[in-house]
């Protein structure tokens, strides 16, 4: 078994021996919850969802308050109130993903070790309100508690309750799946003895692999005076230094607002940032290719496109102008990106994105969809597709008996896929 498969394996196990682990490794209250929760099972799962959901109108009412507040600034100010994403504070659908994330790492299952930190410095309601932080740390005690007495978080019960397939668990898969892809790559560039190669996040938000990732880890060592070059959009610095192997190129692309907040949340947590080159854009007024370029990009590099939860927020005119970028480049490149399907037609969660100011646009209508997109219309060969049953079997993790911990429905699927001429 290769290296990179072993580490797969392990990392496998992990996630589905998460049960064990976390009576294992939990405190003695914990484990005490665990055990009412297994004698009480669907009695505490109604009274303990009640008694959360009893929260959220709290946080409902400072995110109207806070919606209210910019309203009114935008409006003094002249200003119509655009997309979130590029306004002080930027997105938070990004804090949502950030705080599910946060919520899978405290309980032992998710990967993302460094969500926690960040998002004990983040609200997810009402950024301008003092105090709403307090809102969202609550909030993530809550949910904690109530994956201890009924072993399901409460995005998981809530999206079950109303009927839709993405909570934690499909956050928490959508996370392995882009880790997965992009170490591949990583491994194959190395494999390949690429002298040199890029990672792109697109729509960076609070994605933390290239601080986390052990691919990455070696780049935290380097000193800091090591190729470090100015970026020609944010300022930022850039290192492409690397004595073994593949020379790894970090880029992270994001509206400003987002960005601007990520790289306040990462200086005050002490995590180092000067390998990565950040690139601002917005992506429905500019060409992150043409941005990306600006700051020393080289797109004759093989290249690893990370697209993750960028997709539905997309027309479906941009999602092609974007797969016809991606074809150009070199046919060692990979994308990894997640795409919803045909449940999110007329549900009410489109509308509720729209009035969030972060509105859902493209999905999947139906299998020969997607084949037409990829291959038929831009030959792109998929590496890898999975879709509900294959998240199930590959990332989510399952009760000791086998049975999937949480909720996930047929959200849709993760792709992998490489340009093809
Ligand atoms: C749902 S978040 C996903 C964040 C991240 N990829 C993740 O999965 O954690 C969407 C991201 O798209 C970015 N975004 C939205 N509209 C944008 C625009 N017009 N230009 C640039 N970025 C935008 C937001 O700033 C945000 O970071």
């Amino acid at each position: 078994m290769t290296e990179l498969a072993e580490d797969r394996q392990a990392r496998h196990n992990q996630r589905k021996g998460v049960n064990l682990g976390l009576v294992a490794r939990s405190s003695f209250t914990d484990a005490l919850l665990v055990a009412i929760s297994y004698l009480t099972g669907p009695l505490f799962c109604g009274f303990y969802g009640l008694l959360v959901t009893l929260w959220m109108p709290i946080l409902c009412l400072a995110f109207l308050v806070d919606t209210y507040t910019q309203r009114t600034g935008s409006a003094k100010s002249g200003k119509t109130r655009g997309n979130l994403s590029i306004e002080q504070g930027g997105s938070r659908t990004a804090i949502v993903v950030l705080s599910m994330r946060a919520t899978a790492a405290g309980l032992g299952y998710g990967v993302d070790h460094i969500a926690p930190q960040l998002m004990a410095q983040l609200p997810f309601a009402g950024i301008g309100i003092p105090g709403t932080i307090y809102l969202s740390q609550i909030y993530q005690l809550l949910t904690r508690a109530h994956f201890r007495l009924t072993s399901m978080t409460l995005n998981d019960f809530l999206a079950k309750v109303l009927g839709l397939p993405v909570g934690e668990c499909f956050m928490h898969s959508r996370t392995c799946f882009m880790d997965d892809t992009l170490m591949s790559f990583v491994h194959d560039m190395q494999q390949q003895k690429k002298p040199a190669a890029n990672v792109v996040v697109l729509g960076a938000g609070y994605d933390t692999r290239l601080y986390r990732l052990p691919c990455f880890a070696k780049y935290e060592k380097a000193d800091s005076t090591a190729a470090s070059t100015s970026s020609a959009t944010g300022g930022a610095t850039t290192a492409d230094a690397d004595d073994v192997g593949t020379h790894m190129r970090l880029y992270e692309v994001d509206a400003s607002g987002t960005q601007f907040e990520k790289r306040r949340v990462l200086l005050n947590a002490g995590i180092r940032t000067d390998h990565v080159t950040y690139v601002t854009v917005d992506f429905a007024a500019e060409s992150w290719l043409h941005a990306l370029e600006q700051g020393g990009f080289d797109a004759s590099l093989p290249t690893c496109f990370i697209w993750e939860g960028i997709t539905y927020y997309l027309t479906e005119d941009v999602l092609l102008e974007n797969l016809a970028i991606f074809q150009e480049f070199s046919t060692d490149s990979v994308i990894g990106f997640d795409y919803f399907g045909p449940w999110c037609r007329g549900a009410r969660i489109m509308q509720a994105m729209q009035a969030a100011g972060e509105p859902w646009h493209f999905h999947i209508r139906h299998d020969q969809h997607l084949q037409q997109l990829l291959c038929a219309t831009y030959h792109f060969a998929i590496k890898d597709h999975v879709d509900h049953a294959r998240c199930i079997d590959r990332y989510v993790p399952c009760h000791l008996d086998g049975r999937p911990l949480g909720h996930l429905g047929a959200f849709g699927g993760f792709v992998a896929m490489s340009p093809q001429r």
